[in-house]
């Protein structure tokens, strides 16, 4: 079976983020598929201090001690990593920027360990329109961010939500993430 890993960058437990993502499940579930998920608001995940402890030694890994010592050997096993995120102040969270900054440890040469896995991202935002949303600048980041790590980028949704509860009155976006969900669990 695939394995699927999700990451939630809302601090909202039953936020938009979480409706969708729980959207995106049951359409890996009714492919066969399962997936884990962690709320980054949650854990204990501290800034990238640029040491480069990683680097110089060849570590897919970091020296200091946090929630990503548990993430980083998930991540080298994974199949499919999927980033979700409200949209604040036109870019990702913060709690989802902090934990892609530690991805650094993965960029170091001869060991871009996220190359050729499958990610997708599900962002959400309150604005109407997407254009002045922000939602491009969170597109065009992580589109450059795994294209450096030669990811395979597989899927990228998003929608309009503002309060708890709009993600399940937009059907489409809400009909976007049960069938990103469908696919990455074929
Ligand atoms: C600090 C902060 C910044 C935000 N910035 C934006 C923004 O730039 N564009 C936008 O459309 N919505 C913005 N929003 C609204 C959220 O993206 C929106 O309410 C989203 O549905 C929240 O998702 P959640 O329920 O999963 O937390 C912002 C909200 C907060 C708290």
């Amino acid at each position: 079976m695939k394995k699927i890993l999700i990451f939630n960058g809302s601090p909202r437990r039953k936020g938009n983020t979480a409706v969708l993502i729980e959207e995106c499940l049951r359409g890996i579930r009714d492919s066969g598929s399962d997936a884990e998920i962690f709320v980054l608001n949650n854990m204990k995940i501290n800034p990238c201090q640029f040491c480069d402890w990683c680097i110089k030694n060849k570590m897919l890994s970091c020296v200091k001690k946090d929630d990503m010592n548990e993430l980083y050997p998930k991540l080298i096993e994974c199949d499919v990593i999927i980033f979700a995120s409200p949209i604040f102040w036109f870019n990702l969270s913060a709690q989802l920027k902090l934990f892609i900054d530690r991805l650094y440890a993965f960029h170091g040469k001869g060991s871009f360990a996220l190359k050729n896995k499958q990610v997708a991202s599900i962002f959400v935002y309150a604005d109407n329109n997407e254009e002045t949303s922000g939602v491009k600048n969170a597109i065009k980041n992580l589109t450059d961010i795994f294209t450096y790590m030669e990811s395979d980028i597989i899927g990228m949704i998003h929608g309009t939500a503002a309060k708890i509860g709009d993600a399940e009155k937009n059907k489409q976006l809400m009909s976007e993430a049960y069938q990103l969900g469908i696919t990455i669990g074929k």
